[in-house]
């Protein structure tokens, strides 16, 4: 059987995780390119030794040149530019929309049947540009953001109720940014249902509503620390849709996916549960919400379609 092999558009933080973890992992050979002369080839080289020294057999290379990805099973797009501090993620629409219309032209060159996961802000626009970029099926295009928005979430309640963070499952659905919608009616903790511990006096209901604002601004409160933005969370994030794809789970993981009608929502790439397997995103999962859900859904979903309009009119 040949070696998966899994490519890398961006080798700047959130990709120098990606290739680690995926090295660690083994998933396949990784390909890494980044127009920044020098940095792919190095962190190829860099990974590669850390590797001679932990006893992992996986290749890397890296280069400028798109020839690198030739093929790849999957391919994984960091290129672009991070949030800085007082930046929103919809100021960095111009500068990288240009760069994933770029990265897309050559995926669709040179690796023509893979699977495409974006990771690029403004995540749920980038993530558009690059179906109509590649023409791929919208199921072989997905973006990357509720793993990490629901990540968070988890970390924040795992925190206050002092529970295993792997026992919390939940979902946050909506686009990624500060209108997402984090749903504790539909996060349990080992199977028993969030309710449980707000009626026990586990957590107040205000104590969830901070934990819901603190979500909706992660990404926020990271990039006034460190001064850019998150690149461990979302790199593990990514990849776990990765490995969904290459071992055909048919995990059920809420990715900015294409919907064709559900959730009332036409022609639009948005945050909803997607069963991911062999054939890509293979079944959107609809939950019903109730009026006060469905309003922040539909409140996210303007936010989605006004930057979307914006991003109509650039000049690509
Ligand atoms: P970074 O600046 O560390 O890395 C980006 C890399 O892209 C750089 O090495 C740069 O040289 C490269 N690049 C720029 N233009 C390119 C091109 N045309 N072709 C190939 N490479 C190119 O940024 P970082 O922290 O890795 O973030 C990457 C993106 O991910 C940003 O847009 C950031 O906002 C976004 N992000 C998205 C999240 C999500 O949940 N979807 C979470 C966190 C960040
Ligand atoms: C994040 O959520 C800024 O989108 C980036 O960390």
């Amino acid at each position: 059987m040949s070696k998966n092999k899994i490519a890398l558009i961006g080798g700047g933080n959130i990709g120098g995780i990606l290739a680690v973890l995926s090295a660690q992992r083994e998933f396949g050979d990784i390909a890494i390119v980044d127009i920044f002369d020098g940095v792919a080839a190095g962190k190829a080289l860099d990974i590669m030794q850390s590797n001679a020294a932990d006893g992992i057999n996986t290749k890397l290379s890296g280069t400028t040149d798109y020839s690198n990805i030739d093929g790849a099973d999957v391919v994984i797009v960091t290129a672009g530019f991070p949030r800085k501090e007082g930046m929103s993620r919809d100021d960095l629409l111009q500068k990288n929309a240009e760069v994933v219309r770029i990265v897309g032209k050559n995926i669709k060159e040179r690796a023509p049947d893979a699977f495409v996961i974006v990771v690029t802000n403004p995540l749920d626009i980038m993530v558009g540009i690059m179906q109509d970029a590649t023409g791929f099926a919208q199921s072989k295009v997905v973006g990357m953001a509720g793993i990490l928005d629901g990540s968070r979430f988890k970390t924040f309640l795992a925190e206050k109720l002092n529970v295993a963070v792997s026992d919390i499952q939940s979902f946050v659905l909506g686009g990624h940014g500060d209108s997402m919608v984090p749903l504790p009616r539909y996060t349990t903790i080992a199977g028993i249902p969030l309710q449980h511990f707000i009626d026990k006096g586990k957590i107040s209901e205000a104590e969830l509503d901070a934990i819901i604002v603190r979500t909706r601004k992660g990404g926020g409160e990271i990039i006034s620390l460190m001064k850019t933005s998150a690149y461990f969370a979302p790199a593990a994030s990514a990849l776990k849709m990765a490995k969904a794809y290459l071992n055909d789970e048919r995990s059920i993981l809420p990715c900015a996916a294409y919907l064709k009608g559900e959730y009332g929502v036409k022609g639009l790439y948005v945050g909803v549960p997607a069963m991911i397997g062999k054939n890509g995103v293979e079944e959107i999962m609809e939950l019903d919400l109730n009026a006060d859900e469905k309003s922040e859904f539909e409140a996210s979903i303007k936010s989605v379609t006004d930057l979307m309009e914006a991003a109509r009119k650039l000049s690509l």
